[in-house]
């Protein structure tokens, strides 16, 4: 069968790194063409070249059988190709209307056609089952969701055959994920042909017909969704079983490093109860909302703790010492989750990243010291193992993983006893997850308490001495490695116990 776009010996070099090794790919009509790598593999690049974005140094675009060598953005449309990049490109200060109509020529003017704009808008949030979006708000008053909707309804308003999406579920719950299915499966019984990049391998057998794998700038593995297992996939992705992936338990916690006793926040935490250890990870689990995020949140500070106590060491901490500043004095950090690297200045160097919170400790007499800067920047790169290591790179050119591994390098730059994680490992690949496994067991191996708030079973099962889980703001339930298996942790989540021992209680 004729493929609706065919890519042949593709390559694309940037200094210092081969994105794409000579790559053959193609979509055929009606098919969900699911791409997979870790972090750097080259499948952004692929989406840019075939957007126009810049050309390859090599290889050949056909589409429908005909050579097409694409020339811009707006010649990628011409021919047919829409894309979603990962990194999002509307304008903030800009209404979700004049957002959808940005860059494209509907020239009539006056009253009418601001009409007409505002009906199409509607459309298009429709067909994308985003209608709860009103065209006038601007997209700065969005949520990360929201503005990913409207960037997907934008990309499909036009005509199109290839439908190009670049980790489209990142910021998206799982049930925003599900509607977005829907909207794909709705695509393919048209006929497209999407290709869909993700690093959440259980989407695959959901949305997907087939998968190609990329490793290092190369395709490893085409075939057929059905076919490929997460076990054989983690193989291709990272060339290691998946038992290497998870780092045996080891250690014996010891003292309590934090403690608090019914904590209630603002924010709709209730009585939590919640011991860490020195030398332990307690893993947080729960549904998205129950109070895992906030958990984090209140523990450093940000959040307004109504009632409860806290203590840190065996030291009760005053309400008015409950604050970040006071709190990374007593060493204790917390790394929010974070998505699409928010939080690091894109268009400066990775070293400048790292160190930017905590300069003072680099300056002597009022000047910066570089070469200490430098040795703290290299040291920690090697201990989150970026790759390739480069700190001079500027970091918007970095993958999503590694940007991820930034954000975590900029906590790391002190001397911290206790970590509050939320999820560490959002949105990066099973390769840089398993490297980010191995840190946290370091660090707990040192000494270090580690709380790792997730919403990924398979974290919460491998990675942690004991976890707790939350219902509605509320510990539904505390087990301990070894204790916890998918379907106990599940029905915690859904809240059977808790409403048991409400009752028990009265
Ligand atoms: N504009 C650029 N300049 C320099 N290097 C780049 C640029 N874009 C990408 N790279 C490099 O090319 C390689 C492939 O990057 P790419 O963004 O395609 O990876 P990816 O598979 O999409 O990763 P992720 O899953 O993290 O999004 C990486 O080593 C990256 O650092
Ligand atoms: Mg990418």
């Amino acid at each position: 069968m004729m493929p609706l776009l065919g890519v042949t010996g593709m390559t694309k070099r940037f200094p210092g790194v081969v994105a794409l090794d000579s790559v053959d790919f193609e979509v055929r009509a009606g098919e969900v063409h699911v791409l997979v790598g870790e972090n750097g593999a080259g499948k952004s690049t692929l989406v840019k070249v075939l957007a126009g974005s810049f050309p390859p140094d090599a290889g050949t675009v056909s589409l429908d059988g005909a050579e097409c060598s694409i020339r811009s953005p707006s010649h990628a449309r011409a021919v047919g190709i829409s894309v979603v990049f990962q990194e999002l490109s509307l304008v903030p200060q800009m209404s979700v209307a004049e957002n959808l109509f940005l860059g494209r020529e509907e020239t009539t003017s006056g009253l009418l056609r601001r009409r007409t704009m505002a009906r199409r808008a509607r459309e298009a949030l429709e067909s994308v089952g985003a209608s709860s979006i009103p065209p006038a708000i601007l997209v700065r008053d969005l949520s990360p969701a929201a503005r990913y909707l409207v960037e997907f309804a934008k990309a499909t308003m036009a005509r199109f055959t290839v439908l190009l999406l670049d980790e489209p579920t990142a910021s998206l719950t799982s049930h925003e994920a599900e509607r977005l299915f829907t909207v794909i499966d709705r695509f393919r019984a048209e006929g497209k042909g999407i290709v869909y990049i993700t690093h959440r391998l259980e989407e695959l057998a959901r949305v997907g017909d087939r998968v190609t794998v990329f490793r290092d700038g190369r395709r490893v593995a085409t075939l057929p969704v059905r076919g490929a297992g997460q076990e054989v996939l983690i193989k291709y992705m990272t060339g290691r079983e998946v038992q290497e992936v998870f780092p045996p338990l080891r250690g014996t916690p010891g003292d309590a490093a934090l403690r608090a006793r019914g904590m209630t926040t603002a924010s709709g935490l209730r009585n939590v109860d919640l011991d860490l250890h020195a030398g332990e990870i307690l893993g947080v689990g729960g549904l998205i909302g129950c109070g895992k995020s906030e958990l984090g949140r209140a523990l450093f500070g940000l959040e307004k703790v109504t009632a409860g106590t806290v203590e840190l060491f065996g030291q009760p901490v005053p309400g008015a010492a409950l604050r970040p500043d006071a709190l990374i004095q007593r060493g204790v950090m917390y790394f929010p989750a974070d998505r699409r690297g928010e939080g690091l200045v894109l268009n400066r160097p990775v070293i400048e990243n790292i160190t930017l919170a905590s300069l003072p400790s680099f300056e002597r007499a009022g000047l910066l010291q570089k070469s200490a800067e430098w040795k703290t920047g290299l040291r920690l790169i090697d201990r989150v193992r970026l790759r390739p290591p480069q700190p001079g790179a500027r970091t918007a050119v970095l993958s999503g993983g590694n940007q991820q591994k930034v954000m975590l390098m900029k906590g790391l730059v002190r001397a911290v006893r206790i970590y509050l994680f939320d999820e560490p490992t959002q949105g990066i690949d099973i390769g840089a997850k398993a490297e980010i496994y191995q840190f946290l067991h370091r660090l707990a191996a040192d000494g270090a308490a580690v709380l790792f708030i997730t919403s990924d079973l398979l974290e919460l099962l491998n990675m942690c001495h004991r976890m707790i889980i939350f219902y509605r703001g509320r510990v539904s339930a505390a087990l301990a490695h070894g204790e916890a298996t998918e379907e106990r942790l599940l029905r915690h989540y859904f809240g059977e116990i808790q409403e048991a021992i409400r009752e028990r209680a009265g």
